[in-house]
């Protein structure tokens, strides 16, 4: 990657769901080559571990994924330099980085939370951005990145029941956890699918308005998915294109301040586990 020469202190934008196949992979490839256009240094983290698709949707066949970095770190402490397996993505002026989740089962089982924290923050001081792709679960290491990330965006659509109530549930359980207004975005894609479910049902369920909406477009997200080319850089003209934009634009274009210092020391200190589960960080 390109030589760095200062230490800066980057944003780590999560894209989180309850709910599986909402759009978090292609949104966060999405806002990784938005924000690597506008001249922003970029690594997009995928931490699916299992079944990431982050380098299937770019079509990128990576040398080292984040098993090695652990085995890096693990061997070599904080002399392990995560730059050195990044894997680069180049479209024309646009060039971002790419951690690579496993390649083998077996290696994303043994992936442990605590050398993926240890390289989050190392990312953060080479990047301007880290952008985190998640699985839509409450699992360690996401509520671990939850609590790391500068905003988290919580991806829903409105398709079946199912998905509604577990939006609600992951809804509930970051409120919970006090999280302050300004770090919690509620974003919903495909807002203009066919659904027998009314909208009016999908802000109450959610206690609120949605931070943005995305438009349905399958065609467009097909022939990126199938081009390699992040629709950003594809398809810009399209709504979908301009509203993907539009959330890159609106989610990182204003300052992050905490509203109240003690909920950010909290979540300094105590962590998400600490709180949902009692200490048992
Ligand atoms: N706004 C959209 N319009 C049309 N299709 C979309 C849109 N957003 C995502 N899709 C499509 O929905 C499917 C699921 O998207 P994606 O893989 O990004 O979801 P995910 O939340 O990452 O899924 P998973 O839970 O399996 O990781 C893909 O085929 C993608 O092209
Ligand atoms: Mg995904």
């Amino acid at each position: 990657m390109a030589e760095q020469q200062e230490t800066i202190n980057g944003a780590i934008i999560t894209y989180f769901s309850t709910a599986s196949a909402v759009g978090k992979t292609l949104v966060s490839i999405n806002s990784a080559a938005e924000l690597a256009r506008e001249g922003y240094r970029v690594c997009l983290v995928d931490f699916d571990l299992q079944f990431g698709d982050v380098c299937n949707y770019l079509q990128l066949l990576p040398e080292s994924t984040v098993a090695d970095v652990q085995q890096g770190i693990a061997t070599s402490g904080a002399d392990c330099h995560v730059e050195d397996y990044l894997t680069p993505y180049v479209h024309e002026a646009a060039t971002f980085y790419v951690m690579a989740s496993p390649l083998k089962l077996e290696e994303a089982y043994n992936i442990k939370t605590a050398p993926m924290k240890a390289m989050l923050t190392q990312l953060q001081t080479l990047f301007d951005y880290v952008v985190v792709d998640t699985t839509s679960m409450f699992s360690e290491l996401n509520l671990a990145v939850l609590d790391l990330s500068t905003v988290v965006i919580f991806l829903g659509i409105r398709d079946f029941f199912p998905t509604i109530k577990n939006m609600s549930i992951g809804n509930e359980t970051l409120k919970n956890l006090h999280y302050d207004q300004n770090k919690l975005r509620i974003v919903l894609n495909r807002g203009d699918s066919q659904s027998d479910i009314p909208m009016g049902l999908m802000v109450k369920t959610l206690g609120g308005e949605f931070y943005h909406i995305l438009p349905n477009d399958f065609r467009v997200a097909n022939e990126s998915i199938k081009s390699g080319v992040p629709l950003v850089l594809s398809h810009e003209e399209t709504k979908l294109g301009q509203s993907l934009r539009e959330l890159v634009y609106r989610s990182t274009n204003q300052d992050y301040a905490p509203e109240d210092e003690s909920v950010a020391e909290h979540e300094m200190h105590g962590g998400f586990l600490s709180r949902l589960f009692g200490g048992r960080e």
